[in-house]
């Protein structure tokens, strides 16, 4: 009898334990933390102060939206029935946090999300709008049948035409038309559907700057591109002059980031573009942005980063605000649940199968790497030392913060990205080199647009024609630093190159 009662006493302990055992129960960090915002962000160069972050009282006032979004089908791809669906399915929640109950439950729902999520603020009912999107007529076809880089979103009003938050930029597709994700949609010149209805949709809801949150008030389109990128401290700043452009100015401006694999973003910069990042192995990374704008201390800062950008961003600078009278911040936000998944499988990111495979040639050039001193910065096995480098002519203030782990050299790249815009530390992050062989555009602004390109002296040369990012109206120009492997003769190259490429 006592001996059935300790049997049924431990298997009553046992049960419950071996039962949360199975059940997959995360510790999700709170999103907007004031304590792990306020040493989060990098100081920028010229005021040494960090940009300000919106409270967290007004962050939680914002409603939570996390509508599930569905694919737009290419002409004659869709589905039997499913506009009809989409017309009475309601809004659905993206996940239900009950159903999960495995880290692989969290993974997928991560997944879905990285997918569905849609720019809350850019969602439309114009008819117009929604005509094109249902004639489907898109030279760029996934391999399921569906548009890259837009959804429609069935809501409480009717079906909404929306845009695709992170997979319209970090989604590469294969030339079969298979997805990578987190791979830059930029890697080779797509043409997205998105670039002929984004801009028309961004306008009538006064929206600019790569599907920015932020609502203009009543301005003309000078002006809010001043708002986005402009850096007000600056005596002599250049971003004066976007005050006066025209449509057609802005376009040149956003022809001449694609050719770099860029996009402007919000805080970034229409004059010193940042190139799309992959975004796979950032796990490992310890800084975010090419010049390690914020931190990336584990997945709360991922999940902050991704409400920063999607429905947070920054608007002050010590003591510039750039919004204008009469402009917002967006009211809706993402629940930090579903900013959980979706950080969740950031991190869970692999890279496609490398189709390079190592061989004698391949083994000349890692000799060449170590030679040449590249692993010096770019240390296996993440081929970054994970440190943040001098932009060209940058003095770090003696009050630099602890976090950052400084190496005093410059690799002496073009700087105006790093000191001359609203993302402007003074500093560019060594980036890892694995996945180069994919990754379609070198440098942080995209300038150089092949391995070969980047490792051709005929670059430093100012009558050089850049193959990857120029400014517009310009054809020539150098390709300045990073001068490390530029002296090798055309064998040697071919062997360092052709081992970047295994990488
Ligand atoms: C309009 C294009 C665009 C969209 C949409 C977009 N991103 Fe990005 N993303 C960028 C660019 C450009 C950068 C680099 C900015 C810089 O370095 O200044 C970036 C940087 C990042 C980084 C930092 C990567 C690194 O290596 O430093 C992460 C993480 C990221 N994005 C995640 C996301 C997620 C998740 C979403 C969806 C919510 C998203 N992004 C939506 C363009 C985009
Ligand atoms: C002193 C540190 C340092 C050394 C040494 C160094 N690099 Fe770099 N590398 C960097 C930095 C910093 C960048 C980013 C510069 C930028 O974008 O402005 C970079 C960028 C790159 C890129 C472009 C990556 C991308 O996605 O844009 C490649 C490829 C590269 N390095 C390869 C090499 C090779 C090969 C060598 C040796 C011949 C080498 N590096 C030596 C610091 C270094």
């Amino acid at each position: 009898m006592s001996g059935l009662r300790i049997v049924f006493c431990s298997l009553s302990v046992l049960i419950p334990a071996l039962y949360s055992q199975q059940v997959y129960r995360p510790n999700i960090p709170k999103v907007w933390d004031e304590k792990a915002l306020s040493d989060w962000a990098t100081p920028l160069a010229g005021i040494n102060v960090r940009p300000t972050h919106i409270s967290g009282a007004a962050y939680y006032a914002k409603a939570v939206d996390d509508s599930r979004t569905y694919p737009v089908y290419a002409r004659g791809r869709e589905p039997q029935g499913y506009w009809k669906m989409l017309q009475t399915v309601g809004p659905k929640p993206m996940l239900e946090t009950q159903k999960l109950r495995s880290r692989a439950d969290w993974l997928e729902a991560g997944r879905r999300a990285f997918n569905e999520v849609d720019h809350l603020h850019l969602r439309t009912f114009d008819p117009a709008v929604i005509e094109i999107a249902r004639k489907g007529e898109s030279e760029m076809i996934a391999k399921d049948g569906t548009i890259p880089g837009i959804r429609w979103v069935p809501t409480a009003k009717g079906v909404a035409l929306s845009f695709s938050a992170c997979s319209g930029c970090h989604m590469m597709y294969l030339p079969d038309g298979k997805e990578v994700a987190g791979a830059s949609f930029f890697t080779k010149p797509n043409l997205p559907f998105t670039a002929r209805l984004i801009p028309v949709v961004q306008t009538q809801l006064h929206y600019v700057a790569g599907a920015a949150p932020i609502q203009m008030g009543e301005e003309p389109l000078g002006m809010w591109l001043y708002r986005a990128y402009g850096v007000p401290w600056k005596s002599d700043d250049e971003n004066a002059r976007l005050k006066t452009a025209t449509v057609a100015e802005y376009r040149a401006y956003l022809v001449a980031h694609s050719r770099g694999g860029a996009v402007p973003r919000w805080n970034g910069s229409l004059l010193y573009p940042a190139k799309v990042p992959d975004l796979i192995g950032i796990k490992d990374l310890k800084y975010i942005d090419h010049t390690a704008t914020h931190l990336n201390r584990g997945i709360g800062d991922l999940m902050r980063y991704v409400a920063l950008v999607s429905f947070a961003e920054t608007t002050q600078f010590g003591p510039h605000d750039m919004l204008a009278e009469g402009a917002q911040h967006p009211k809706m936000r993402r629940s930090d649940e579903v900013l959980y998944a979706l950080a969740l499988y950031l991190q869970s990111l692999e890279p496609p199968a490398n189709p390079n495979p190592k061989n004698e040639e391949t083994a000349a050039g890692e000799k060449l790497f170590r030679r040449e001193g590249c692993a010096g910065c770019h240390v296996p096995p993440l081929y970054t030392n994970n440190k943040v480098t001098l932009a060209l002519g940058f003095e770090p203030p003696k009050d630099a913060p602890a976090g950052l782990d400084i190496l005093r050299v410059s690799v002496g790249t073009d700087p105006g990205l790093a000191l001359k815009t609203r993302k402007g530390t003074g500093y560019y992050k060594v980036p890892s080199l694995k996945g180069v062989w994919y990754r379609g555009h070198y440098f942080h602004d995209g300038s150089a647009a092949s391995l070969e390109e980047m490792f051709d002296p005929a670059r430093l040369r100012e009558d050089y024609q850049p193959k990857g990012y120029n400014p517009p109206g310009q054809s020539t120009r150098a390709i300045r630093g990073h001068e490390f492997g530029l002296k090798l003769t055309d064998i040697e190259r071919t062997q360092l190159i052709a081992f970047l490429r295994t990488l």
